[in-house]
């Protein structure tokens, strides 16, 4: 959604905006080629090896940007930290990159085996493999139900619980036989998504904290928005943009203007291309 993304950023020659997830670079890298190079941008991730490549990726402009390993839930201390008192813009495209979801060896996707970790930051020491093999069945119940919405989390906790007693859960791949057995065939087949998919994102949401981190940041955000500032958030899936709608809600209150009345989608064109981007939703607001 790049070009919603700068249409509702409004960006001008001599701001400075914060992309909050840079990832592999993709969306500042088409910000700065519209504004020739004249905007600086502080990018922030968790995440090392996205900030890496998007230190390839922004190579030509490594004047204008600055890279910094962060959770955005510190945004507020990262920018006094680089004595910024305001931006320009902030963006948040949640959720994880082509390049995370990818690779095997960050065991994100249940597609290819890879280690049960999903953590962003590697350096972080929790992993899905703690939760799987460590929760109790309520908690983890709890996780898939609450962070996934799984109808069958009940099942899938009591079969892992099972399995572990056995053999500890190790891979992606021990994770999906674990749910393909706790749900019933039927239910398995012909659905649009993957069984495996919410039990995933549950996991996945819990071992980074995403909500939490959201929450916060965007609590602390709209306060480092200059006047006439805006701020642009891309989200996967409905408690994330929940959040968003309560934060931007409640932002009101100190004069936020909501730009966005309905949710912005991405165009059928753009999920053709993407399917992955079927499930993006574009919220964006201004100070006043
Ligand atoms: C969808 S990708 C961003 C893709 C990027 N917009 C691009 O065009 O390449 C999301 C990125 O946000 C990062 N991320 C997620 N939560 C974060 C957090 N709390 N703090 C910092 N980075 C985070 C992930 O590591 C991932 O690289």
């Amino acid at each position: 959604m790049t070009r919603e993304v700068l249409y509702w950023l409004n960006l001008e020659e001599g701001d400075v905006y914060v992309d909050c997830t840079i990832g592999l670079g993709g969306h500042s890298k088409t910000i700065l080629k519209e504004k020739k190079g004249k905007v600086r941008i502080l990018g922030i991730d968790r995440d090392e090896e996205a900030l890496r490549v998007a230190k390839e990726e922004l190579k030509e402009y490594e004047q204008q940007v600055t890279l910094i390993k962060a959770n955005f839930k510190h945004l507020p201390q990262v920018l006094k930290k680089e004595n910024i008192n305001k931006v320009d813009g902030i963006l948040y495209d949640l959720g994880l990159s082509s390049m995370q979801l990818d690779s095997p060896k960050r065991g994100f996707s249940f597609r290819q085996c890879g280690p049960l970790d999903m953590r962003m930051d590697s350096s972080q020491t929790l992993t899905a493999a703690h939760l799987v093999n460590q929760l109790s069945e309520k908690e983890l119940e709890c996780i898939f139900f609450g962070l996934g919405e799984e109808r069958w989390a009940r099942r899938v906790a009591k079969f892992i619980v099972e399995e572990r007693k056995l053999n500890p859960l190790k891979t992606t791949l021990d994770l999906v036989q674990v749910a393909k057995r706790a749900i019933p065939a039927k239910f398995r087949r012909g659905k649009r998504i993957h069984f495996a998919t919410r039990i995933f994102q549950a996991l996945r949401i819990k071992v980074n904290e995403e909500l939490e981190n959201l929450e916060i940041s965007l609590n602390s955000s709209l306060d480092l928005l200059r006047a006439k500032g805006r701020i642009c958030v891309i989200s996967y899936h409905s408690l994330e943009d929940r959040i968003v709608k309560r934060q931007f809600k409640k932002g009101k209150e100190k004069g936020l203007k909501i730009l966005t009345k309905k949710v912005i989608r991405p165009s059928a064109e753009e999920i053709r291309a993407n399917p992955r981007a079927r499930s993006a939703r574009l919220r964006a607001a201004e100070k006043a």
